[in-house]
Formats: structure tokens, C-alpha cells, sequence
């Protein structure tokens, strides 16, 4: 699909972006193993969410879509009936996590531990992401995994079941990854050990805590033991990786004002908030509140006249979905913008560094590749182009917001990648610009 979109004269307008991702995939994977009814309210929307609700589905789970919630009141919920692990059973068929990395991960995490045979597969694009990071430390864990090219790559099988707790040093600071292991260490015997490079989104370890999971968190380590959790109803705040596609908006067009409302605030997440403001971007954060153990928050962000700067080391797994439209920021920021620390980038749904530079090359940025990360110098002015999604939501976004910005059309191949995440997206586009 294409989509052609033009320079807007101004942007403004209320936006709700769908709820948060990580969150709705922890909250439908958890209550389905936990013994209890639970009620989920502002779930994610996309093909993301089809494939986790699809792979938990496949394995026995009981979810039942209500078109009014009875317990949050809202237009739509997820009904999750759980009796434990017991309650999940041997899939007829081969689980497709479609392409979504979170679902593969954390399912294989919940795979692992259980005493029967499986498989999941993914598209193509999650068929070429590394899985060794989880694969290895679940097999130490006990479990009997196969994958193509020597247990790395999806297609991966499992005979889980009869886990013992590691102690384990994650080599990435991914919250996949310690999310997977958290899932398998609730099964195992013994203590798990995870000993984090540095911190990412701990919304596996707040849902645990809350379900009533054995989880200790210390500094980066965390520890967690076998437990019995018990359901929770989840009221999942908007996502903030979906909002920071109009928060770049409205900084870089000259004549916006743009508001955000009920995004979750999770201080894991916030990175993009603390790059923009580093970047002196207008942004007011008011009417901060806790929601169901997350804080959230309404955000208003207008026409800024941004500086660059510099992202690297700690920051990056805090802001690691957001660089490809941070970076489209900072060709609107006077100096010039370095990431690095971000290889991880090399990894997503695409090889978002390349990705991301190629797009804004087209559209006449001044944009330099390097191993881990890029450097944008801040002309201040894009032309419209013909460019590429790769076949990644996030990359589809960021064109669209680069040509709501740019002078002239930009042309957008693969505009169907959106849907991914935010099917929403290009409504909200025609919603929000005149
Ligand atoms: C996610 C974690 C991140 C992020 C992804 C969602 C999650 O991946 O890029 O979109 O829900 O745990 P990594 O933790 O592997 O970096």
C-alpha cells in the first residue's frame, strides 16, 4: 500500500494513541496463567496483538473480546479466565508470533516451562531475529530446544517442563529477554537469578509483583521463585512509543500543538521525553496519576525550536523504539545529533539504523551511518521523496510525520506496515492537520 502524504499548514488536536504494547502482551500472557478472572481494558490494537492473543489462544487460554467492560466501564475488554499453568495444554498446531518479537520471546519463556511439546514460528522478518539470547539460557534452565542454524533462529521447538532457577548475566539489556526468563522462573525450581547490564521496561516485573509473584528486584538483579499468581485487571495506559511519533510532530512543524492523553509514564519508558526535553523541546506534562500500578499522564507538546543532542550508553534501552523518530527530530535541531550504544537497532522488526538513514537521506537529511548508532545534522529542512517502510511499523511512522514536515509530498511504500501497532495512524494523520 501507498500512502501520499503532504506538507501540513498546521497540526493540532486531541490525540488518544492505542494502549501500550508491552503492557497489554504482559497483561494477557500473565492473567493466562494466573488462577482468576481478569478484566483488560485499553488493550493494544494491531497484528501485534493478534499474534500473542492468537499463541495464548492456541495454547488453551480462555480470552473472550466484551464490547462493554464490566469492571473499567470502557467500550471494549478482554475477559482472561485463568487456572494456573495447569489451566494451558499441549497446541494441535505450530504457535505463529507473526511479527512480534515480544510474542515470541515471552512465549518461549512460558514454553520452556511447560511439560509438553511445541513449536513457534514467526514471519519472515522474525524468522531472521536472534533468538540464541533466549534460547540458551531456557535450555540451561532444563529446557529441550531446537531452532534453525544451531537453535538461533525461529522455527524454534520445545519439550519444556522440570526448569531449575540459573543464575544468569544477561549479555543484552533487553526486556524481552529478562521478561522470558521471568516467565520461565516462575515455573522453576529453585531461584532465578538476573543480573541486567542496565535497566529496561520492568512492566513484567510491576505485573508479577502484583499478581503476587515471588519477585525480588535489587539494584539490576532480580530474583524471582516459583509462584502462584493470581489474576489482575489491567486498565493499560496509552503507549508512549505510539505517542512519540506526535511528539516529534509538534516540535518540528512550525505552527503545532498537539495533546496527548493518558500515556503511561513508566519512568523505564520515558526516554523519549528526557531526549526531547534535552533538545528543548515545548512539552507540559500534567495530571500525573497512578493507574493500575503505572503512572500515566497527559502530555501537550507544541512548536519548539529544538538543539541537538547526544544519546548513548544507559538512555538507550529506555528510548530503544523511538530513535528512528528522534532522529527525524534532530534534522529540525540546530548542531548536529549523535546516537551511538544502539546496535540493538540492527535487530528489530528491520535493521532500523539503515532503515532510518536511507529514509532520511531521500528526504534530503544530512545523516551519517556508523557501526552503532548515527549522527543527524540539523538543516532544519526536508524535501518530500519517495521512500520505503522495510517492512517495519515504526519506519512506515516516521516517514509519514517526515512528510507532514517536509516541503512538497512525501510517497510512502509499504504503508501497510502501520498496522502492525497502530492501525489508527493514518486516521489520526487527516484527524490532526489542516
Ligand atoms: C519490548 C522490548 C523491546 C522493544 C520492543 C518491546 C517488550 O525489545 O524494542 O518493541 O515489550 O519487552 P528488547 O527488550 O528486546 O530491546
Amino acid at each position: 500500500m501507498i500512502k501520499k502524504v503532504a506538507e501540513a499548514k498546521k497540526l493540532q488536536g486531541i490525540i488518544s494513541p492505542p494502549g501500550d504494547k508491552s503492557i497489554s502482551h504482559r497483561a494477557a500472557l500473565l492473567n493466562s496463567i494466573s488462577v482468576g478472572t481478569a478484566h483488560v481494558s485499553n488493550f493494544c490494537v494491531g497484528d501485534d496483538r493478534s499474534s500473542m492473543l492468537g499463541c495464548l489462544q492456541s495454547l488453551g487460554a480462555s480470552i473472550t473480546k466484551h464490547s462493554n467492560c464490566p469492571v473499567s466501564g470502557s467500550s471494549e475488554c478482554f475477559e482472561i479466565k485463568g487456572e494456573g499453568h495447569q489451566g494451558l495444554s499441549e497446541p494441535g498446531d505450530v504457535l505463529f508470533a507473526g511479527n512480534s518479537g515480544t510474542t515470541m520471546r515471552l512465549i518461549s519463556g512460558l514454553l520452556a516451562s511447560m511439560d509438553f511439546y511445541s513449536v513457534i514460528t514467526g514471519d519472515d522478518s522474525l524468522r531472521n531475529r536472534p533468538m540464541r539470547r533466549i534460547t540458551q539460557p531456557l535450555a540451561e534452565m532444563g529446557a529441550v530446544i531446537e531452532g534453525r542454524n544451531n537453535g538461533s533462529l525461529a522455527p524454534l521447538s520445545f519439550r519444556g517442563g522440570n526448569l531449575n532457577g540459573i543464575e544468569y548475566d544477561m549479555p543484552v539489556a533487553s526486556a524481552q529477554l529478562k521478561s522470558s526468563l521471568l516467565i520461565a522462573g516462575i515455573q522453576a525450581g529453585g531461584e532465578t537469578v538476573i543480573h541486567q547490564p542496565a535497566e529496561s521496561r520492568d512492566h513484567t516485573e510491576r505485573m508479577l509483583m502484583s499478581m503476587g509473584g515471588n519477585l525480588k528486584s535489587e539494584g539490576l538483579t532480580l530474583k524471582v521463585e516459583k509462584s502462584d499468581l493470581k489474576a489482575v485487571n489491567v486498565n493499560v495506559p496509552c503507549d508512549i512509543s505510539g505517542s512519540a511519533f506526535w511528539m516529534v510532530a509538534g516540535c518540528c512543524h512550525p505552527n503545532a500543538s498537539l495533546r496527548l492523553e493518558n500515556v503511561g509514564m513508566n519512568p523505564t519508558r520515558t526516554g523519549v521525553l528526557e531526549v526531547l526535553s534535552s533538545m528543548n523541546a515545548n512539552i507540559i506534562i500534567e495530571n500525573e496519576r497512578m493507574e493500575g500500578g503505572e503512572p500515566v499522564a497527559d502530555v501537550t507538546v507544541e512548536s519548539s525550536d529544538l538543539v541537538a543532542t547526544e544519546i548513548a550508553g544507559d538512555i538507550i534501552p529506555r528510548v530503544v523504539d523511538e530513535l528512528p523518530v528522534l532522529s527525524l527530530a534532530a534534522c529540525f535541531a540546530k548542531g548536529t545529533t549523535v546516537i551511538a550504544d544502539a546496535e540493538e537497532l540492527r535487530v528489530k522488526e528491520s535493521d532500523r539504523i539503515s532503515a532510518t538513514v536511507q529514509s532520511i537521506y531521500k528526504l534530503g537529511g544530512e545523516i551519517e551511518e556508523t557501526s552503532d548508532g548515527m549522527k543527524i545534522t540539523g538543516s532544519g529542512l526536508l524535501n518530500g521523496a519517495s521512500v520505503e517502510s522495510f517492512g517495519d511499523h515504526r519506519i512506515a511512522m516516521t516517514n509519514a510525520i517526515a512528510g507532514m514536515i517536509a516541503r512538497g509530498e512525501t510517497i510512502i511504500e509499504g504503508a501497510e506496515s502501520a498496522s502492525v501497532s497502530y492501525p489508527d495512524f493514518w486516521d489520526t494523520i487527516e484527524n490532526i492537520r489542516s
